[in-house]
């Protein structure tokens, strides 16, 4: 068995995004669109034991929102058993501060995220004696265990994939990738280890390489990083000066983007998540939407469950 709960489909920023005024956002607030809160999974192998994969600055909102997720024994408890980390952007880690009140957790990350969280002192509020730091290495699946060594019934793999350090770590100085290394941005498979069932999710990747293509050829389900339609879509909207691959996402449309790259691999099941609240297909009233579902793809949304 495996569950997941999507907590969070929107990229950084949210939607709406608290500084923007864009019609979107507009609409975001005023209900006529869905309003999505940042990045972030829950998944279980057993319904029990649950891990985070990312924590979002909404982790506080999400929890509130996934009765999963509710304290359930004694008077301080719950059912998440730790973190897993993707990458050390803010959307995917300022959530950690949001854990900070002295329950057992295991934050799993690559050393390359795990150094960033150490040589930031505000982490330390997660006090060691309650959440252990655990290095994971990429192309070595390992199963998550609860801090007290509890078994979670997962098994998970992370491995490498086109991306980019994390915006407040880029050395200016470092050239076009701006000293970005391999265990920046890693995608995961996550496997129930009895069943086999298993997915990948991969919520941030500049490109697709043969080798990810080989590797995610077939799969049962891919959540897959949806964060624009078009490389150059926050600037022709004039909120914003970079293009996709400038923030390290391949985009969804074009001979580069997703939907082209993944259109023979055989994939039963194609989810976006990370969606920037820029990108026309979280609006169900445009032909993006109606193009991107066509291709078999599906925009995933807060609170969207999927068991495998
Ligand atoms: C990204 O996905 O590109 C980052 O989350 C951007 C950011 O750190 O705001
Ligand atoms: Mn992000």
């Amino acid at each position: 068995m495996l569950e997941i709960v999507v907590l969070g489909s929107a990229a950084g920023g949210g939607f709406p995004q608290w500084n923007c005024n864009a019609a979107a956002c507009q609409n975001a607030r005023s209900g006529k669109a869905l309003a999505r809160t940042q990045s972030s999974i829950a998944v279980s192998g057993d319904g029990d034991i649950w891990f985070l994969f990312n924590a979002s600055p909404d982790l506080r909102q999400q929890i509130n929102n996934t009765p999963q997720l509710y304290p359930n024994h004694g008077l301080r408890s719950s059912p998440i058993a730790g973190v897993i980390l993707t990458n050390g952007d803010v959307d995917h880690v300022a959530g950690l501060l949001t854990l900070r009140e002295s329950t057992p957790l295991a934050l799993y990350a690559s050393g390359r995220v795990q150094a960033a969280l150490a040589a930031n002192s505000i982490f330390n509020v997660l006090n060691r004696d309650f959440v252990e730091r655990r290095e994971f290495a990429l192309g070595e699946s390992f199963e998550p265990l609860t801090r007290t060594g509890s078994r979670s019934g997962l098994t998970v793999e992370p491995f490498a994939v086109p991306g980019k350090v994390a915006l407040y770590l880029e050395d200016p100085n470092a050239g076009t990738n701006f000293g970005s290394q391999e265990e920046d941005t890693v995608g995961l498979r996550i496997a129930a280890t009895e069943s086999g069932s298993y997915f990948y999710y991969i919520p941030g990747c500049a490109a697709m390489t043969s080798e990810l293509a080989d590797r995610l050829r077939g799969a049962q389900l891919v959540l897959f990083d949806g964060t624009l339609w078009h490389d150059k879509e926050m600037i022709d909207a004039g909120i914003g000066v970079k293009t996709g691959q400038r923030m390290g996402h391949m985009s969804m449309s074009g001979a580069d983007g997703s939907i082209a790259a993944f259109k023979d691999l055989g994939i039963e099941r194609k989810v976006y998540i990370h969606i920037n609240n820029s990108n026309p297909t979280l609006l169900e009233d445009r032909p993006e939407r109606r193009e991107v579902e066509a291709t078999g793809w599906e925009i995933s949304f807060d609170g969207m469950e999927i068991s495998l």
